[in-house]
């Protein structure tokens, strides 16, 4: 039977928080691990990132053996080959993300976008999205960026009616545990006090996020052809932010 595909973006104003990084390691636990069936569409001109990291891992996965053996290892484990990743205009993305959820029978297509509402037609994507996750760290500045993405968001797609999600979905990430917990107090009041509520799972702060496949065959961590490696699986939070995803997308096996 044709499931529904859902589609979600972690997406917010700021620059540099972490939507990318978070986009490719959801994506990648949930397909390798968890069973689900994912795509992304990397809309996020002129960068697109996610594709990039796609072409570069590539590269890597066919001229090392050891990436080579791991990979062929995986597929025949999980009996699944990598989630696509295709590369888009902003107005071409839903149509390509209903193909290829057609094609693949997809549970969820992951967008990754550029940070600003002002490029034409990203209010318009947005609005497409079924649910919509933000990356938040306790920096005034991103706090405050932010609230104003949310009182964007809420003026011309929720008291409209045209956005499909309910709402925006905040969690903390780059948390340094040597932070103050009183910081985070004051700014989840603020943020509780305009109706929004912060997810239960953090992201901490962690230079592990830079890493990516190399030829020094680290243990893995971001990479869009294998999962986080299980060394760093737990204190990553990654099982737990994706777990109350889940939830909130009420996404079931
Ligand atoms: N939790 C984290 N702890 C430490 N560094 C992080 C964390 N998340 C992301 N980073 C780092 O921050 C930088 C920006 O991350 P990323 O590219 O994922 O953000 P982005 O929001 O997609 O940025 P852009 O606005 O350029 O698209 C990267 O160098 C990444 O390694
Ligand atoms: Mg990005």
């Amino acid at each position: 039977m044709k499931k529904k595909t859902l589609f979600v973006a972690i997406t917010t104003q700021k620059g540099g928080i972490g939507k990318t990084s978070v986009t490719v390691l959801l994506s990648s636990y949930l397909h390798y691990l968890k069973g689900y069936e994912v795509a992304v569409v990397d809309c996020d001109y002129p960068q697109y990132s996610i594709f990039d990291l796609r072409n570069r891992e590539t590269e890597v996965v066919a001229s090392d053996e050891y990436y080579s053996v791991k990979a062929y290892n995986q597929l025949c484990k999980i009996e699944k080959k990598c989630y696509s990743i295709v590369m888009s205009s902003i107005v071409d993305a839903t149509s390509k993300a209903n193909e290829l959820a057609q094609e693949e029978n997809l549970d969820i297509v992951f967008f990754d976008m550029p940070g600003t509402l002002n490029t034409d037609g990203v209010l318009d994507l947005l609005s497409e999205m079924d649910y919509i996750f933000s990356p938040i760290s306790a920096d005034r500045l991103v706090v405050e960026s932010t609230l104003q993405f949310l009182s964007l968001f809420n003026d011309n797609l929720i008291t409209t009616g045209i956005a499909k999600a309910k709402g925006v979905n905040l969690f903390w990430t780059m948390v340094d545990g040597r932070e103050k917990t009183s910081l985070y107090d004051m700014y989840n009041s603020v943020i509780n006090d305009l109706g929004q509520k912060i997810m239960k799972t953090s992201l901490p702060d962690s230079k592990r996020y830079r890493r990516e496949i190399t030829f020094d065959k680290k243990p893995i961590f971001r990479s869009t052809f294998f999962p986080i490696d299980s060394s760093m699986l737990k204190s990553s939070r990654i099982p737990e932010l994706a777990e109350e995803i889940c939830s909130i997308i009420n996404l079931k096996h």
